[in-house]
């Protein structure tokens, strides 16, 4: 099998532990692991204190996939599989598709959401927004649906828009599915990140028998360390091949992952609500910075998520303008060529504490006057 590099997840390899500043991280701060233990009931505090470091249940703990389940109307936790979520997208991929499947991904996306359908060989079309406003238009779905589409991929909050849909527009995209008989995958990696007045949507896993969810602890708990992902599906016999799959990968969890994973998710509203309200001001001190600064020619805030796609009004590329300014500030930004997307935009991510800092030393930056904007 040959797959093409992961362009995000490279520029990502070549800075993320050496540039200064990181404006464009779409996971929040990383808790500390005493934050997490001090949350600890007995019990759970007993499962860390006696815990053996032997093998794990490949599908995942059965206690973890009951603690995953409080978030699901899914009622078995043989519907529940857990990996990370890189690994998660990797082998439903590849147990599903065959050479020659059709497939529709929404775009711009995280890469391996397409590049692993493309690596199998099958054949893709893309479902973009509207640039002015990253929504995204149901119709325009429908008509890149063929008899041949297996498979569906969508990702709300969407990163790196930000952009979120009504239940009404899931709900139709639901049925473009079911008429055409298609499998739903939704990556749902930044659930419960409400930023806007925006209603929460349920799980596509609720909502459809062939629709399938992924979440996980990186991005709305700020716990990416963990590496703990899962998916949730009414498909048994679907996950008994991915578990199946994962054989030749991780084959199981760590248990340390296991158990902090737990504790986790039996109290997410303390690593959930404070990553929102995190976001909530950084989001609003980047609006301020956005009328104070004109090479930000559109910031549209996030609905959902916690990344927002910003366009910039300069002469260079947005790569371009990315890699001078980590060279000159140590500002990390991810332009939009790692999400293979034309025009001039870069990702911000609003999770991240230093927030504020970041902004002033961008601010400084830009008064020197060394970046030419479009007149
Ligand atoms: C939309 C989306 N899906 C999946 C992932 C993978 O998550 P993780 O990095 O925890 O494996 C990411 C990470 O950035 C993401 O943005």
């Amino acid at each position: 099998m040959k797959i093409n590099d992961f362009k995000l997840e490279r520029y990502f390899a070549n800075h993320e532990f050496t540039a200064k500043y990181l404006l464009s991280s779409s996971d929040c701060d990383g808790w500390e692991m005493n934050d997490v233990l001090q949350l600890a009931s007995p019990r759970e505090l007993k499962l860390w204190e006696e815990l053996q470091l032997g093998y794990t249940e490949s599908e995942g703990s059965s206690m973890l996939r009951e603690s995953i389940l409080q978030f699901y109307q899914q009622q078995s936790i043989e519907q529940v599989v857990v990996s990370s979520p890189g690994e998660l997208n990797f082998s439903l991929m590849n147990v599903l598709l065959s050479r020659g499947d059709h497939v529709v991904c929404i775009a711009p996306a995280y890469q391996s959401l397409y590049e692993v359908v493309r690596s199998l060989g099958c054949s893709l079309s893309f479902w973009k927004p509207d640039p002015e406003t990253w929504e995204f238009d149901t119709n325009d779905l429908e008509q890149l649906v063929r008899v041949n589409t297996k498979l569906i991929i969508i990702n709300f909050p969407h990163n790196p828009t930000g952009g979120y849909l009504t239940l009404n527009q899931l709900s139709e995209i639901v049925s473009v599915a079911r008429k055409h008989g298609a499998y739903l995958f939704s990556d749902e990696m930044y659930r419960k990140l409400m930023i806007s007045d925006r209603e929460e949507l349920p799980p596509v896993c609720d909502l459809y028998e062939k629709g399938i969810s992924l979440w996980g602890l990186s991005k709305s708990f700020g716990l990416a360390g963990l590496r703990t992902g899962w998916l949730v599906s009414q498909d048994k016999d679907l996950l008994k091949k991915v578990i199946a799959f994962k054989d030749y990968l991780s084959i199981c969890s760590s248990g340390p992952s296991e158990v902090l994973s737990i504790i986790a998710l039996n109290h997410a509203d303390a690593f959930i609500l404070p990553n929102m309200e995190k976001i909530r001001k950084n989001v609003s001190l980047f609006g301020e910075f956005t009328a104070e600064h004109d090479i930000i020619s559109s910031f549209i805030p996030p609905k959902a998520g916690s990344t927002a796609f910003v366009k910039l009004n300069i002469e260079n590329t947005s790569l371009e303008f990315s890699d001078r300014l980590v060279e000159q500030t140590g500002i990390m930004t991810v332009p939009a060529e790692m999400f293979d997307t034309e025009g001039k935009y870069i990702r911000i991510g609003f999770g991240r504490r230093n927030f504020p800092e970041v902004m002033e030393v961008f601010s400084q930056y830009l008064k020197t006057g060394v970046v030419r904007t479009k007149k």
